[in-house]
């Protein structure tokens, strides 16, 4: 049993009166600057959005052990994120109960318990109060629960992805996801064993709200010009005519490539009916980089027939899986947007690597994963650098008030251009702004919606 303590915020409202008029700043075809820039806005998103539904907290493989954690946040909320002595994963809220300080100031390690730097209190890993220095000194007993750490009330796991609600209403995490788990399933289950464990993370951070990287996130409109030096570079390294710019020939709408609305905000831009279904299908689609012809060569020579399909393990897989508001998978990267503030952001790309489930040859693992580490670095470092200067430079238009609209509309009101499927889905051409309409629709909804939220603490 634990003791829930329910959060009473009514959304976007202030001593009882409503702060905006909410379908005036998100229409359907178009967005109010406000919602980028205000941080009355941003601070009632951190409870209704960063609380209100399912927020990607950190994968299974960085905590594998007993009494692991490491340090993350839900919105702006600190958390550790922590396996107990029982195995059980928690999300505490990494603020001492005594005076609010940052608990615990490592990244990650392992241990039972935490101690302040401040005074002293010391805490179990279940978040319980263990001890307070010289407790001569207080006339209550300090076992009251109300000293014991905040925790998330739910934390769940899919696949190893573990994710974080304040919302004790919200759907259990797998029915949530819905059709997108399919999607994810399939960018686990080519890997052995049907799963990754993360490794090291790149790390960037913008002078910009966090909803632009996710209003990117499947995005094909803008490719071919944001991106047209890598494209370009891809072309010349490449030597022939089938990668980087020759994708966005012509229309892109015209290539094998689609955009997928799932629902709750989730999205995802699927590039893999361009992929050939061969062993080295992937790994044909894979940009150059250093080393790749010499690891190639090697792969063929230790294991001939088998080695391209060992590349393919190497190689990024063509969709981008996008699960509101700030997780993405893409190529073999784990996205994670963080909010700083209104105006800015951190964007996380945690490397992937696989793991022998025996079916691979024990001197391939190694190679694979370096192999993996050396094609992320193609779009997450020549990529991502043009996607940030662009919302860095929306964030200073947006600071023009009297331009107020952001247009969304690409798409919108040709007949048969969007397709409802009977499964609730919407799909669209890769450079629609559906999948943008959809997410703010569940925006809108959660930023007006009273939410049974709480925290919780151990009795
Ligand atoms: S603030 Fe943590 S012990 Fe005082
Ligand atoms: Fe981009």
């Amino acid at each position: 049993m634990t003791a829930l303590e329910k959060i009473n915020s009514p959304p976007g409202q202030l001593g009882g009166t409503a702060l905006y008029d909410w379908d005036y700043l998100v229409q359907e075809d178009r967005a109010h600057r406000l919602i980028y820039t205000d941080p009355a806005i941003f601070e009632a998103e951190m409870t209704q959005i960063f609380g209100g539904t399912w927020t990607y907290l950190a994968h299974e493989s960085e905590v594998p052990n007993e009494n692991d954690f490491i340090t993350r946040h839900m919105g702006l909320r600190p958390l550790i994120i922590v396996r107990d002595g029982e195995g059980k994963i928690r999300a505490l809220y990494n603020r001492c109960t005594h005076r609010g300080t940052t608990l615990c100031r490592w990244d990650k390690g392992n241990a039972k318990s935490f101690q302040c730097p401040y005074h002293g209190w010391n805490f179990l890993n279940t978040g319980r109060l263990r001890g307070v220095p010289w407790p001569d000194g207080y006339a209550e007993d300090m076992r009251d629960p109300k000293y014991n750490l905040a925790q998330v009330p739910r934390v769940e796991s899919y696949r190893g992805f573990i994710f974080g609600t304040l919302n004790l209403d919200a759907l259990p995490l797998a029915e949530h996801l819905g059709p997108i788990a399919k999607i994810i399933d399939e960018w686990l289950d080519r890997n052995p064993g049907g799963k990754v464990v993360v490794c090291e993370a790149n790390r960037f951070r913008f002078k910009g709200n966090w909803k632009l990287a996710y209003d990117n996130s499947c995005d094909g409109y803008h490719v071919a010009y944001s991106h047209r030096s890598l494209l370009e570079t891809e072309n010349r390294f490449a030597g022939e005519n089938a990668k980087g710019m020759a994708y966005y020939r012509n229309s892109p709408d015209a290539q094998p490539m689609y955009m997928r609305y799932t629902g709750h905000g989730n999205h995802f831009k699927d590039k893999r009916p361009n992929l050939e279904k061969r062993p080295g299908g992937l790994w044909a689609l894979e940009s150059a980089h250093p080393g790749m012809e010499h690891y190639e060569a090697e792969f063929l020579r230790r294991y001939g027939d088998r080695a391209f399909a060992l590349l393919d393990l190497a190689g990024s897989e063509p969709v981008n899986i996008n699960v509101f508001p700030n997780f993405s998978l893409l190529g073999n990267h784990i996205q994670v947007f963080e909010p700083l503030g209104v105006a800015e952001t951190n964007a996380i790309w945690y490397g992937t690597m696989v793991v022998n489930d025996g079916s691979l040859p024990a001197d391939a693992v190694t190679d694979i994963n370096a192999l993996r580490m050396r094609t992320q670095e193609g779009f997450p470092n020549f990529g991502e650098v043009d996607d940030i200067a662009n919302f860095e430079q929306i964030q200073r238009g947006l600071m023009a008030v009297e331009d107020e609209w952001v247009y969304m509309h690409r798409g919108f009101g040709i007949p048969g251009r969007v397709k409802q499927h009977p499964d609730g889905t919407i799909t669209a051409p890769a450079t629609d702004e559906a999948f943008m309409r959809e997410h703010f629709k569940e925006w809108k909804r959660l930023m007006t919606t009273r939410q049974n939220l709480a925290i919780t603490r151990e009795p």
